[in-house]
């Protein structure tokens, strides 16, 4: 945990920006996988760590603008759960830790939200994405299902902190993404052809375990890097294969790293491989560099993608003019997510308070296929950290719907693409702290280029 006043300077600045009424807090409970007593491992919810500091199960908390109060609801441990799992500290002990004097049972909590909305305070809430949450909020509000009305005004409150990392949240994301970068080295060390992709990704999450720390996301390590999310790890690597790698570390403190890489199954990429590989290392090479305060991410995206549409025309695969291309939306063929988002207490940050306000300050995002996956567009400030991810991506089913459907056939050149159906896809991704001047790579240098890839091999 940070100091205590680090906690109590973030309420005193949230409550200064939402203004009045009452903000609710519900931190998260454990979470059964198959039956209750077996749970997945524990995740405070990362509003309730920002604002609270205190990993437990069963905390809820209330900041009550308009009475000047700030309590903490919880339990104290029975006897049961103590010879069973250890003991805590008290709730007391627990709250002026992070600079609380007033705590209550946890069945108060919905007394005190009852008597609020009886006497008209305006309640304010996040949205919830867990069921158990959502049923409480139903119960404690007394409305129906699909009438909830998450704050505006508290979910800008919260993004305008938690968007700008201070000196001491960028200490532990380095730390994050230093054992991130050690994770990706363990696997570029350690893939042999005729392993399993299990193998090279227990090789990658040992490193994350023996530095004390747990995942950020599920790690993803495929020879089918087309697939923009697989975690399926069940192929066996084979030569001429590459294997791509997205993964990251979370630190105690709930800060997370996020970086991809791919690899060469064997010691040598393949020639075909090195030509698509250096067009997607000159995109991220090109983002990289754009990355100042005031650049709009949006912008960062558009140069990247005209980057990868000039390369794949190199290749014959594109035609036309490419800015003309990335306009109309044919590189979205290649290219079908976006180029990074936000990075902090959540892999994609604040993810579950909205994009719009997260990454687009409020404004609309595009519908247009490949665009309207770009997380982040806003201009840049200092204090933001992103991850730098463009990929490029051969994805068979893809190709054989647009080619049906005679989509961009001005900008895609199908029948030299149809050679490139078992080419699986790539990328590599970095973490960025954007600074006054420019932008700092947050963690470890891990190999981007062919060449260097391959030194490790
Ligand atoms: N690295 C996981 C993601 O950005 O979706
Ligand atoms: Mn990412």
């Amino acid at each position: 945990m940070f100091a205590k006043e680090t906690y109590i300077n973030r309420r005193s600045a949230l409550k200064k920006s939402v203004g009045s009424g009452l903000l609710l807090f519900l931190g998260n409970e454990e979470s059964g996988m198959n039956y209750e007593d077996n749970t997945y491992p524990y995740r405070q919810d990362s509003s309730f760590l920002y604002f609270f500091g205190l990993s437990y199960a069963g905390l809820g908390a209330v900041i009550d603008i308009d009475e000047d109060r700030e309590i903490i609801f919880g339990d104290e441990l029975t006897i049961d759960h103590i010879v069973w799992m250890g003991t805590q500290p008290t709730l007391h002990e627990k709250a002026q830790s992070v600079g609380i004097r007033e705590t209550l049972p946890s069945a108060d909590l919905k007394k005190y939200i009852e008597k609020a909305v009886a006497k008209g305070q305006t309640v304010h809430y996040l949205p919830p994405y867990r069921a158990e949450h959502r049923l409480k909020l139903l119960d404690m509000l007394g409305i129906k299902p699909g009438t909830e009305q998450p704050s505006i005004p508290f979910i800008k409150g919260v993004v305008n902190l938690r968007n700008y990392k201070t000196a001491e949240e960028i200490v532990e994301i380095e730390r994050a993404c230093d054992v991130t970068a050690e994770m990706h080295i363990a696997a570029m060390r350690a893939l042999r052809v005729g392993m399993k992709e299990c193998e090279v990704s227990a090789a990658l999450e040992a490193v994350a375990q023996a530095n004390g720390c747990a995942l950020s996301f599920p790690t993803i390590a495929t020879v089918c890097g087309q697939t923009l999310h697989n975690h399926y790890h069940g192929h066996t690597v084979k030569e001429g294969d590459m294997l791509l790698v997205d993964a990251g570390a979370e630190t105690e403190m709930g800060y997370a790293g996020d970086m991809s890489s791919t690899i060469c199954a064997g010691k040598k990429f393949t020639s075909r491989q090195k030509d698509v590989y250096d067009i997607q290392v000159a995109s991220h090479r090109a983002a990289v560099e754009a990355l100042r305060p005031g650049i709009p991410f949006k912008d960062v995206y558009e140069l990247s993608c005209r980057i990868i549409c000039e390369g794949l025309k190199g290749l014959g695969l594109m035609k036309g003019d490419p800015a003309e291309a990335v306009a109309a939306g044919a590189h979205a063929m290649f290219f079908p997510c976006g180029l990074g988002h936000m990075m902090g207490l959540d892999v994609h940050d604040m993810e579950n308070l909205g994009e719009v306000w997260v990454g687009y300050d409020g404004h609309p995002k595009s519908t247009q296929f490949g665009r309207k996956s770009l997380r982040l567009a806003r201009p840049l400030e200092p204090g933001f950290v992103l991850t730098i991810e463009p990929g490029i991506y051969f994805i068979p089913e893809l190709m054989d719907y647009w080619k049906a459907e005679g989509r961009f056939t001005d900008f895609i050149n199908y029948d030299k693409l149809e050679a490139y159906r078992d080419f699986t896809g790539l990328r590599n991704e970095e973490d960025y702290l954007i600074t006054e001047t420019g932008a700092r790579r947050l963690g470890k240098y891990v190999p981007v280029t062919t060449e260097e890839v391959e030194a490790l091999r």
